[in-house]
């Protein structure tokens, strides 16, 4: 495993999660929000759509998306079990493994959709995380069609994509920066579950074993510097992974650890910048 890329909120490592998450903090504050390989075996050849007399869905996305592999991960059963030591946990495509989930837990919902319930559709209406915060059934309707989509329109990065709104709907839902300091996502693919921590200002790890989309991590949070004013508080510009980063802010000194922040944003960062130390020194 090695780091691929580092910016003050986000590290990116590229190789195989599994040596990844023993070194992870267990803390409440950290949050893991992932979308593991589902083990469908998902066909992401789109020359397997045929017209039908009626159906619009079929033409649009044939020609661009046909060429796509399948993901890494994706021909074998996934086991969730390495991620259940974390307290604070969402995973997507949950039902294909749902055997090997505590029954205990709550359900997101994504309703892909959203006002186009009518519309003949050859795949699935919506998906389905599991998470051990709460035992609720909670919802989130975000159109997402083929290229029928209400965000992120032409930006087809990965056949299994999320749209970072629903992501940041998660991290919300989790308790947004009050609650957490730090965003995991072990199988990052296209980058959805860091660039949406980035946009809220909380700090993220995000680990994928594909270097094509490592890549294409990268140009994304790089094409996103920190939109939002809580986040641009005091942030420092983005520095090389070789560059050395203040790791204890002078507040944190003597005890060696925050005591006091003059904003959130500036607790997460330090916080993540210790773990990160933690890490590095084995
Ligand atoms: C379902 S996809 C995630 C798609 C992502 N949610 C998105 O929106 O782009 C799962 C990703 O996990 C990656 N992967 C599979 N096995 C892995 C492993 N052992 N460690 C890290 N990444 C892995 C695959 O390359 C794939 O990109």
């Amino acid at each position: 495993m090695k780091l691929y890329y580092a910016d003050d909120l986000v590290q990116l490592y590229h190789g195989d999660c599994q040596d990844l998450l023993p070194t992870l903090p267990r803390h409440r504050r950290v949050l893991v929000l992932t979308d593991p390989p589902w083990g469908s075996k998902t066909r992401v050849d789109n020359r397997r759509f045929r017209p039908k007399d009626g159906h619009g869905w079929h033409t649009a996305a044939r020609d661009r998306l046909q060429e796509r592999r399948p993901s890494v991960g994706d021909g074998q059963a996934f086991d969730p079990t390495p991620l259940l030591r974390f307290q604070r946990l969402i995973l997507w495509g949950a039902p294909w493994y749902a055997a090997h989930l505590p029954l205990s837990g709550g359900w997101l919902v994504w309703d892909k959709r959203k006002g186009l319930e009518d519309c003949p559709w050859p795949l699935s209406d919506a998906e389905l995380a599991w998470t051990n915060l709460g035992t609720g059934v909670h919802t989130f309707h975000h159109r997402w069609m083929g290229r029928v989509r209400e965000s992120e329109r032409g930006q087809h990065h990965h056949p299994q994509q999320k749209p970072i709104a629903l992501m940041r709907w998660c991290i919300v839902r989790a308790g947004g920066p009050a609650k957490v300091s730090l965003v995991v996502d072990p199988y990052a693919g296209s980058g959805p579950t860091l660039l949406a921590a980035q946009q809220l200002g909380i700090p993220a790890i995000g680990c994928e074993i594909d270097t094509d989309y490592c890549q294409v991590i990268v140009d994304r949070l790089q094409q996103r510097a920190l939109p939002l004013p809580a986040a641009q508080e005091g942030a420092p510009s983005q520095t090389k992974c070789t560059d050395t980063v203040p790791l204890i802010s002078s507040e944190t000194r003597g005890r060696g650890r925050p005591r006091k922040w003059a904003t959130r944003a500036e607790r997460n960062r330090a916080y993540y910048l210790s773990t990160k130390q933690k890490r590095q020194d084995g």
